[in-house]
């Protein structure tokens, strides 16, 4: 063993080439230059442009959340990345779905939210609350929910709820899945759509 050690060792002069080669190849397969931790960073930005004020003109009337629906404003657009803040309601979920051939990402500005992924075998929950981000890669199978009441006491108020995301290059489509009885996922639909995390419901 060691070896075959030893001997890949000797030829690392050419595979220290790889890794860059490597990035470079997975970089030009990807629909974006734009990276996750580019998208972390944006949604950062705009939650913070957002608390400072920056975005007041776009916000609803009187800073009366909606309290039924789903509601969000399109911060950036551009032909690379989508900026959105979205306000969430209680149990209205997004549904299982995935962003087509978008990365994503979100921060969260206030509140909680569930969200329950797809890990290749079940749902796995987590909450993020105010301050958390999380970035979604190509193939990433979720759904988004403010985190239900029992959560307040433990990230604080739950209304608003609201959290900053990115999508690159913008979002064009989405498809939603179920899990089947069987412990697998089946595609049940895809739409065109460039509504964040779906139609606000
Ligand atoms: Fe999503």
């Amino acid at each position: 063993m060691r070896s075959s050690l030893l001997s890949l060792s000797g030829r690392t002069p050419s595979s220290r080439l790889l890794p860059e080669v490597t990035e470079r190849a997975t970089a030009s397969a990807l629909p974006t230059r734009l990276r996750p931790a580019d998208l972390l960073r944006l949604t950062d930005e705009g939650a913070e442009d957002v608390l400072a004020g920056r975005y007041d003109h776009l916000l609803p009337e009187g800073g009366l959340w909606p309290t039924e629906k789903r509601w969000a404003a399109r911060l950036i657009a551009d032909d690379e990345v989508d900026l959105w803040l979205i306000s969430w309601v209680g149990e209205k979920s997004t549904e299982l779905h995935d962003h087509a051939g978008s990365l994503g990402a979100l921060t969260v500005l206030s509140g909680a939210l569930s969200e329950f992924r797809w890990n290749g075998s079940e749902l796995r929950r987590r909450v993020l609350s105010a301050g958390d981000q999380a970035s979604f890669p190509l193939g990433w199978v979720h759904d988004v929910v403010r985190a239900p009441d029992s959560e307040a006491g433990i990230s604080g108020p739950l209304d608003p709820t609201l959290s900053v995301h990115a999508y690159s290059p913008p979002l064009t489509a989405m498809s939603y899945y179920e899990v089947t009885g069987h412990g697998t996922l089946r595609r049940t639909r895809s739409v065109l759509t460039d509504q964040p995390e779906g139609e606000l419901e």
